[in-house]
């Protein structure tokens, strides 16, 4: 009797399981829902970690690593595949960029990355343009329609090359950084203060990602209370967040879980459309400077931002350095 029940059971499941199946075909077929797709292009330290935490996050259906070192990106993309194998369906493939044709979002993270010797991130701009130009051609060809996410190096300058070469949108085409140095904002915070991270509110970084950087403590809750922070607290604060990367990278040479972390939290806003605020760098009014936006499926919205008097002077002036190393997109 039990096993005639067990049996019956089974049967039930069996079928239960391949009308689902069913079902999910139909609905991907017929478009009610979509499958969600994420290019990397990088397969370095920073591209790999990326690609590794969307596949642990599981916000993607699909994950496309490219590289110029083919091996290196089919290396990388078996390692994560296996890495989920027993928890998803996630399909992590290194690929040309044919492959990355039907993308939802596209992380541009390749080029050379912040060395012993560059002490401002826009000494990197050199090194990195002519890279980014022709990647940015190629996206112009196979991402029509995908959000990109510029993070290489200086990110905010490389993503207006990135707009104006596409010619995308420029609320589909963000830079980032301002996320970290606002994660960064709030650990370094939580340490002066001894505070939880988590009691920390509106703690943003806007600007520059890089020197010129804008620290936004006016609008900043603990514990739901505004604080006013020291001039001391301030200076202390900037300086250490200024040193923030450079810490990591004289100890191990790289930064990688920060930033891909803080990548994937905007992936995955635009893939989610939740719509939240996230500093991002989007060009306006000829520059690329990070700024607070809504952001979603269509991108970033900006949103009005309160800034006090210093913090509107130190805005316009990281715009302005921005400007000042503008690269042309012919
Ligand atoms: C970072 O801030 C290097 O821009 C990179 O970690």
């Amino acid at each position: 009797m039990a096993a005639d029940k067990e049996r019956i059971a089974q049967r039930y499941s069996l079928i239960a399981g391949y009308l689902k199946k069913e079902l999910y075909i139909l609905l991907i077929e017929r478009k009610g829902i979509a499958m969600k797709k994420v290019s990397v292009i990088g397969a370095g330290r920073l591209g790999s970690a990326t690609a590794y935490t969307i596949a642990q996050r599981g916000i993607a259906d699909e994950i496309v690593l490219v590289d110029i070192n083919r091996e290196l990106a089919r290396g990388q993309a078996l390692d994560i595949a296996q890495s989920v194998a027993r928890r998803s369906d996630t399909k992590v493939v290194a690929g040309d960029y044919g492959a990355v044709s039907g993308s939802d979002v596209v992380v541009v993270t390749c080029g050379m990355p912040r060395g012993a010797i560059e002490h401002d991130r826009m000494e990197l701009l050199e090194k990195n343009k002519a890279l980014i130009k022709g990647i940015a051609d190629k996206l112009k060809r196979c991402a029509q329609g995908a959000i990109i996410i510029t993070v290489t190096n200086p990110s905010d300058v490389m993503n207006h090359l990135v707009q104006k070469t596409t010619g995308f949108s420029e609320k589909k085409v963000m830079g980032f950084g301002n996320l970290l140095d606002s994660a960064r904002f709030r650990q370094i915070i939580s340490e002066r203060l001894k505070c939880r991270p988590m009691e920390i509110e509106g703690a943003y970084v806007i600007g520059e990602h890089g020197e010129a950087m804008v620290p936004l403590f006016s609008n900043i809750k603990i514990n739901g209370k505004v604080h006013s922070f020291s001039v001391k607290d301030k200076s202390k604060i900037t300086k250490l967040l200024k040193n923030a990367a450079w810490d990591i990278i004289d100890i191990k040479g790289a930064t990688e879980f920060g930033p891909a972390s803080c990548i994937v939290d905007t992936v995955g806003a635009v893939l989610n459309g939740t719509k939240e605020i996230l500093p991002v760098s989007l060009v306006q009014g000829g520059a690329s400077a990070g700024i607070l936006a809504r952001v979603g499926k269509g991108g970033a919205e900006p949103i009005e931002m309160s800034l006090d008097d210093g913090g509107r002077e130190f805005f316009e002036r990281a715009k302005k350095k921005i400007a000042g190393y503008e690269v042309s997109a012919s």
